[in-house]
């Protein structure tokens, strides 16, 4: 059956796409991809097919030596043009010839002086959820699996690396060859071309970066081997061969992205301490659940997100220990309330597992809640089976579905006939269709949490915690801290916090972006400078954007918001800008 997907054009009644032949040349001049794609479908298509796309110009299209006829037509902002092929009469395979525009929402072209390196041009590509169009025409809906094989020319002294299997290379030719033999959805493909080094950590595992970071790079996560061994032992053989990481610019919008293979990463994300490889643990989990076992829409986006979120405390607690694993849960249940509370509201049918279907822009409705609600529900059914079984559930629902894109009801059809009563005592429907968050009975208990709410309860008694009480917190524990002060406080505790948490030596990004947010409430003109800074260099969404709604929600700083955006524009992706001019306008400014 194939499940319904506002956020694409495509019809797959009219038949799947099966492998696609990329040929790619660069263009960093013109800021545009020239490819020749040729589609090869699981069926001979008779009549129509129809693609998305998004900015692409299509040139020709051809079948069987002849010309097809095409039609693009109108444009939504959201899902872009749907590409009409005419006229298949029985062809399983056709050749489309197209390039990509210099607005396409997946690609960012950076300029030589914004790389790390500074002298080298950087291209990469962000996908999830809906923008592979914008690169080449597809069923750009995650229910559609298809291997791929690429040639990609990129200039001279640059290398290119996909999210995919490396080709051996000839030598100096600026050719790389790809093929990804394994069968992904669309929203995983993945391209980056810079001035890059290797760095190998083990027989499956390494990173790529500018020369610049690849010593920081390779000593920050040098523990990936080892974290792979931990991830198999949760869930099975790993089945894409090498896991290797791909260092970006800073203005990469996420944290991470868990492109097959070749992992795509913040520089944010390397601090000097390995203080936040949790994120590695977390892309590195989605290898399985969310590339091997994928959401077949995004309203099951949960199965992606929660179940990783679910393997990484899993992997955490083995490798940091359960401290710090309690920690994280208890900040991380923390965040979901206050985000479902403040953003959301408790009723709002987007604090459900299972997301309505009628939306078509998915980059707005795909939230946390998928990730902590999910994993907490998936914590629930761990309870009531015991962990011992509920591990060999996840083994066997790992090969049941591999390579496979399934619905959150296919899931739970699953887990009825493995783990039939987990419905007697979980409240399956009620975690899964009805908005909110229910109680828990898997709930850890943290002293490391419990210890911060003290302190934050004796500051709003108008006692200031002193520095050796700070001193030996555990990163989660400053966010924590930070995440829970009230929004607005007196100018003085803002610079006394910043002193005695040594934030500035800290240079974390996951502490700056709450800090800088109380800081524009309360105020704290002078930290301006640095926020704008900040903004300018830090391209990570989850920093960015709260600081940001908080300038334009504060009366001093709202002016100053259009300003700072348009002077740190070019420095963006096209998804960050298209969220930050979202802000603005929603706001009249
Ligand atoms: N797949 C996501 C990133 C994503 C989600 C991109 C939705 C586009 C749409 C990735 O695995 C992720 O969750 N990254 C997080 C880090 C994680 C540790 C919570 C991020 O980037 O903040
Ligand atoms: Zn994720």
């Amino acid at each position: 059956m194939t499940p319904q997907d506002p956020t694409t054009y495509s019809d797959l009644e009219q038949g799947k796409i099966k492998h696609i032949d990329f040929r790619i040349r660069t263009d960093f001049s013109s800021r545009t991809l020239d490819i020749e794609a040729t589609y090869q479908m699981q069926a001979p298509v008779h009549g129509s097919l129809f693609l998305d796309t998004f900015k692409l110009s299509v040139k020709d299209a051809q079948v069987n030596g002849r010309t097809l006829a095409w039609e693009l037509d109108e444009e939504d902002d959201v899902l872009g043009q749907r590409l009409h092929l005419k006229g298949l009469d029985g062809a399983d395979k056709f050749t489309i010839r197209f390039s990509t525009s210099p607005e396409s929402r997946a690609l960012q072209w950076i300029d030589a002086e914004k790389t790390a390196g500074g002298k080298h041009p950087f291209l990469f590509s962000q996908c999830q959820s809906i923008h592979s169009r914008s690169i080449f025409p597809c069923q750009d809906t995650p229910s559609v699996r298809f291997t791929y094989s690429a040639e990609v020319e990129a200039p001279k002294g640059l290398t290119a690396v996909m999210a995919a299997e490396q080709l051996p290379a000839s030598n100096g030719s600026g050719k790389f060859g790809f093929q990804m033999p394994q069968p992904i959805p669309s929203y995983l493909f993945a391209i980056g071309i810079g001035h890059l080094v290797f760095h190998e950590f083990g027989p499956r595992t390494g990173i790529y970066a500018e020369p610049e970071t690849i010593q920081a790079a390779a000593w920050e996560f040098a523990e990936n081997e080892t974290k792979m061994d931990e991830a198999e032992k949760l869930l099975g053989p790993y089945m894409w061969g090498r896991y290797d990481l791909l260092v970006l610019p800073p203005s990469f919008p996420y944290g991470g992205m868990e492109n097959p293979r070749l992992t795509f990463l913040t520089p944010t994300s390397i601090l000097g301490t390995r203080g936040q490889t949790s994120l590695i643990t977390h892309e590195l989990a989605h290898a399985w659940t969310g590339n091997l076992i994928t959401n077949a829409t995004w309203q099951d986006f949960w199965l992606n997100e929660g179940w990783t979120t679910y393997a990484e405390t899993r992997i955490t607690e083995v490798l940091e220990g359960k401290d710090s694993h309690d920690l994280h849960d208890a900040y991380n249940e923390k965040g979901l309330i206050k985000f479902m509370t403040e953003r959301l509201g408790m009723d709002s049918p987007h604090t459900c597992l299972k997301l309505p279907g009628d939306e078509k822009d998915s980059d707005s409705f795909t939230t946390t809640v998928a990730y902590y609600k999910g994993c907490f529900f998936l914590k629930e059914c761990e309870l009531v089976v015991g962990r011992e079984r509920f591990d060999a559930f996840i083994q066997k629902y790992m090969k049941r579905f591999q390579f496979q894109s399934i619905t959150t009801e296919t899931f739970l059809d699953f887990l009825k006939a493995e783990l039939p009563e987990v419905f007697e005592k979980v409240d399956v429907h009620k975690w899964v269709y009805e908005p909110g968050l229910p109680e828990r009975k898997n709930r850890p208990q943290s002293h490391l949490f419990d210890e911060v709410g003290k302190v934050l309860s004796d500051y709003e008694q108008g006692k200031r915690p002193t520095k050796e009480q700070v001193a030996d917190w555990h990163r989660y524990q400053i966010m924590s801290f930070l995440n829970g002060l009230p929004k607005k406080i007196a100018v003085e505790d803002c610079k006394y916090f910043e002193d005695i948490l040594e934030l500035e030596k800290a240079n974390d990004g996951a502490f700056f972006s709450p800090f800088y947010t109380i800081c524009v409430v309360s105020g704290y003109e002078e930290a301006m400078p640095r926020i704008e800074k900040f903004m300018g260099t830090v391209g990570r969404m989850l920093y960015v954007l709260p600081i940001f709604r908080a300038m334009i929600e504060t009366d001093w700083s709202k002016e100053l918001a259009r300003p700072l955006f348009e002077g740190v524009r070019d420095r963006h992706h096209q998804i960050t800008i298209k969220a930050m001019d979202g802000l603005l306008k929603k706001n009249g400014l």
